[in-house]
């Protein structure tokens, strides 16, 4: 995992499985069916980074030889909450690997013109004691992922008990991200060169949802 000084609060995950997958997704032929997988696979990779400060409990079990206290995650005071509706590809990797989660949504799409986000859907679970895993593959203008944290925080979600996961980042998004919320870690497979006239992000996979469900 590699961090950089411009921004403090991003973790590159430079594994060299998740990288080859991400190559592979980022490839303009690679198939839906193909495009899906790798983004299930890097997400559940990613996951195991992001989970590595969870707290563990200790519970009294029993082996075939003795009684002993053993660690514990309490998956109950895990959620994880994709970002409609490119996020669900992410969040399916992270909750095979989480099964007990509880599981959020928020609907939000962004604005062709303005490339603002625009909110439709919101449903979480209970907040008290929780941390929140928030995914969207693409960190692009950070307008949304500032839009879905301001929404945790309006449901009482600090910024502490979060972390943002996304496959790629550009600069520029990370910059608007760390500014509105700089208690928040992201999570990210690559940070790529920049965003197009179009705020795409380039070299970027093109449209993350687009790719993942076969739409245009
Ligand atoms: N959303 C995407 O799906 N791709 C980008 O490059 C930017 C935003």
């Amino acid at each position: 995992m590699s961090n950089q000084t411009e921004f403090p609060n991003l973790h590159i995950l430079d594994h060299p499985l998740i990288q080859h997958k991400l190559t592979h997704m980022r490839k303009v032929d690679t198939s839906t069916k193909t495009f899906r997988q790798l983004l299930r696979e890097i997400a559940l990779l990613m996951g195991y980074e992001i989970t590595r400060e969870l707290p563990v409990s200790f519970e009294e079990i029993e082996t075939p030889i003795c009684k002993m206290n053993a660690p514990i995650i309490q998956g109950r005071k895990l959620a994880v909450v994709p970002i409609l509706r490119a996020g669900l590809g992410m969040a399916d990797g992270l909750i095979e690997l989480m099964p007990s989660a509880r599981i959020g949504h928020i609907g939000m799409y962004r604005d062709p013109k303005t490339h603002l986000p625009v909110e439709y859907l919101v449903k979480l679970p209970e907040v008290e004691g929780r941390t929140f895993i928030l995914v969207d593959p693409m960190l692009a203008t950070g307008n949304s992922a500032v839009a879905a944290i301001d929404v945790l925080n309006k449901h009482g979600v600090q910024d502490k008990d979060i972390r943002f996961m996304a496959l790629v980042a550009a600069p520029e998004g990370v910059r608007v991200f760390q500014e509105a919320h700089p208690d928040v870690q992201v999570y990210t497979a690559g940070l790529d060169e920049k965003l197009n006239e179009k705020a795409y992000i380039v070299p970027g996979l093109g449209d993350a949802g687009d790719r993942l469900f076969g739409t245009r």
